[in-house]
């Protein structure tokens, strides 16, 4: 197993990618602690961890928030009394809409929800790591980050900027045993958001949400969106010892849509 003994802070694993990535970290042996705002989803995964033989604790909230941020990190210690992985998942796309037509309050909600979340979290968490050594964070970005695709402007800034919190944190930590990396995934169709955004952009479009799919999926070179787990196995591969030498990367996993 790949992670026997590690405590795993997993946020936004009430359902889809972050879902995913708990089920399997716990599989390998990690100690798995969820959040999000929605208390039945977290529930329900914590059984299905429970279930398949694995350990794992929630607490609801609302990572906007920073006294949030701060009740979690402090759930987390109390029940498994150390934080060796944060992954840094929550978030929602916000509306699709063009730069001029843009809610600032959406745009607000948004790189918060990404950006100045994940921030807070690993400032909350890194003074633990540097302590202990050898702990990981990841960062989940996306596509978006590094391509241009339009009406998505307050979630590609946020999805960047998480690149260069990524960069400049693995800077400071690196040699203090602690590893920084994001991922980029592509359109991992099955989840919520996903799902959502494929509506939206359908209606913009002016197509049904099958057919925006389609044409969206031909553009990747292996013509197909990616699945939870696939995203769940590189953060894995992040969070273990076999990323030793990895920090302050960002990898695409597309099916082959951005290629740096
Ligand atoms: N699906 C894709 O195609 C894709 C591609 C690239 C990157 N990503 C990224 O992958 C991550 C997970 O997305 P997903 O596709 O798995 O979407 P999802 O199924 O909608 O899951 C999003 C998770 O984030 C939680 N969340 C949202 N706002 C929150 C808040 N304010 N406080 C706490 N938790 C919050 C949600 O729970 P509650 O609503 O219950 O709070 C949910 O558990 C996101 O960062 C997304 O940007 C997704």
């Amino acid at each position: 197993m790949l992670l026997e003994e590690r405590i795993a802070l997993i946020t936004g694993s009430g359902r889809g990618i972050g879902r995913a990535i708990a089920r399997l970290f716990a599989g390998e042996g990690a100690a798995v602690f969820l959040t999000a705002r929605t208390e039945a989803e977290l529930a329900a995964t914590a059984r299905e961890i429970a279930a398949d033989g694995g350990e794992a604790a929630y607490t609801p909230a609302d990572l906007t928030k920073e006294a949030d941020c701060t009740r979690i990190v402090a759930a987390c210690r109390e029940k498994f009394e150390q934080i060796d992985i944060l992954v840094n998942n929550a978030g929602h796309y916000g509306p699709v809409a063009a730069v001029e037509d843009y809610p600032i309050a959406d745009f607000d909600a948004v790189v918060s929800v990404h950006l100045r979340t994940a921030f807070i979290l690993s400032k909350l968490v890194l003074p633990e790591m540097y302590v202990r050594q050898s702990r990981v964070i990841v960062n989940i970005s996306s596509i978006s980050a590094k391509a241009a695709f339009a009406w998505g402007s307050a979630y590609a800034a946020a999805k960047a900027g998480l690149l260069g919190l990524t960069r400049v944190t693995a800077a400071e930590a690196a040699r203090k045993g602690v590893r920084v990396n994001a991922l980029c995934p592509g359109p991992v169709t099955e989840t919520m958001m996903s799902k959502d955004l494929g509506v939206e952009l359908a209606k913009r479009l002016g197509v049904s949400p099958q057919e925006q799919l389609e044409g969206f999926l031909k553009t990747l070179l292996q013509g197909r969106g990616q699945t939870a787990e696939e995203i769940a196995r590189a953060a894995l591969f992040l969070c273990s010892d076999q990323a030793s030498a990895i920090t302050g990367q960002s990898i695409n996993v597309d099916g082959g849509a951005v290629f740096f």
